[in-house]
């Protein structure tokens, strides 16, 4: 494939993108950077796009906020147009975001083949967005990109064909590996007056955690009670019922923090209790163990090598004690490391995709 498009939209599609993008760029391969604007403000984009050195976006386009419907169809609308202007080989299609959906649906329609990077994950929760996103772009996708052999396995027993079925790592690992040392060296924690490893790193912004103020509210309630202090980055979705908590709380909560502060942190922490995808792999990855505050997860493989654990926020407390006493000698999953994008791209070289 000598020309493609790679459609961005919220933060951690741009984590994904970087190694990718520069390896195809090393590659002299000509793709195309859309960002349909899904995040906007600086902590959730740009400041993401200077830190991991992306190249200045072809095309934004601007979205926005909104219900689902309206987000997902304004990208649609913007990106079928950018599509038609501008004939590509095939488009690359990162996560399960709602611009993902969007772009795979407009790339599909007009026979632009799709290629999904972290095909595969599931949930089997269909009540969450992300899980409604994977499985619509997984089963429009001419080339799959499964980050774990779980994922592999979701896809063929969806009868998906398993030559379009790639098995090439996770970039978020990459990224995340390539970045650890530098973002540690700049010691985060101290900027925050918190001691190395002796703190709790929290994270929360699913629809079911935060839009709820009861909901997120005994999430923090329990929070408090850690027996560590804690640091909670606070994503926009959550800022107005937090924001009225107090200074003297042992929860100090800040904006939304760069990619580097985060990892930075991540990596220093005794624990980390989030309900992000990325945030799991990454405390995987750095050997903290994780606790998740949902349902279910996609991310089943972290679960059963030993990082991380799902709780109810009732549970959380215990959860977090378990967590903390826990051995940290998990296995990571094979391929999480910094050659997922020489993989892909060698991939991209050698297959002839078509809309399937
Ligand atoms: C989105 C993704 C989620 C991903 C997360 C990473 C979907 C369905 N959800 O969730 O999978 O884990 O990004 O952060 O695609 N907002 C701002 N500034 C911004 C963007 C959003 O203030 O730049 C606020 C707005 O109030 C907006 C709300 O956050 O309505 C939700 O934004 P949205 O893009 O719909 O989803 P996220 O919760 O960010």
């Amino acid at each position: 494939m000598d020309t493609l498009a790679c459609v961005v939209g919220a933060r951690p599609n741009l984590v994904k993108a970087a190694p990718l993008l520069h390896e195809l760029g090393g590659r002299g391969v000509r793709c195309s950077l859309i960002h349909t604007g899904q995040h906007y403000d600086h902590e959730l984009s740009r400041a993401f796009f200077d830190e991991l050195d992306l190249p200045e976006p072809d095309a934004f386009l601007g979205v926005g906020s909104g219900t689902h419907a309206v987000q997902t169809a304004a990208a649609l609308v913007g990106l079928e147009e950018w599509l038609l202007s501008h004939p590509v080989d095939g488009l690359i299609a990162l996560g399960d975001v709602n611009s993902t959906a969007a772009a795979a649906l407009a790339a599909v329609k007009i026979h632009v083949p799709v290629i999904h990077v972290e095909a595969g994950y599931r949930s089997g929760d269909m009540r969450m967005p992300e899980e409604v996103n994977r499985v619509v772009t997984d089963h429009v996708s001419s080339l799959l990109f499964p980050p774990t052999e779980d994922a592999r396995d979701n896809l063929l027993r969806e009868g998906i064909q398993e030559d379009a079925i790639h098995p090439a790592g996770n970039l978020m690992a990459e990224t995340f590996l390539r970045h650890r040392d530098v973002a540690r060296a700049r010691e985060p924690w101290t900027r925050h007056g918190l001691p190395e490893g002796g703190f709790i790193l929290v994270t929360m912004h699913r629809p079911e955690n935060v839009d709820e103020r009861a909901r997120l509210l005994s999430i923090l309630e329990r929070v408090q009670r850690l027996p560590l202090p804690v640091i909670w980055p606070v994503h926009p979705r959550a800022r107005g019922p937090l924001a009225d908590v107090g200074p003297g709380s042992s929860v100090m909560l800040t904006p939304p923090l760069p990619y580097l502060d985060l990892i930075g942190l991540l990596s220093a922490a005794a624990c980390v209790v989030t309900d992000s995808g990325g945030v799991q792999e990454e405390a995987c990855l750095a050997r903290v163990p994780c606790v998740t505050v949902r349902r279910s997860t996609e991310r089943v493989a972290t679960v059963r090598l030993g990082a991380n654990r799902l709780a109810t926020p009732e549970r959380l407390g215990k959860t977090v004690s378990e967590a903390l006493e826990s051995s940290r000698a998990w296995a990571v999953p094979e391929l999480w490391d910094r050659d997922v994008s020489a993989r892909m791209a060698d991939v991209l070289a050698s297959v002839a995709v078509a809309v399937a």
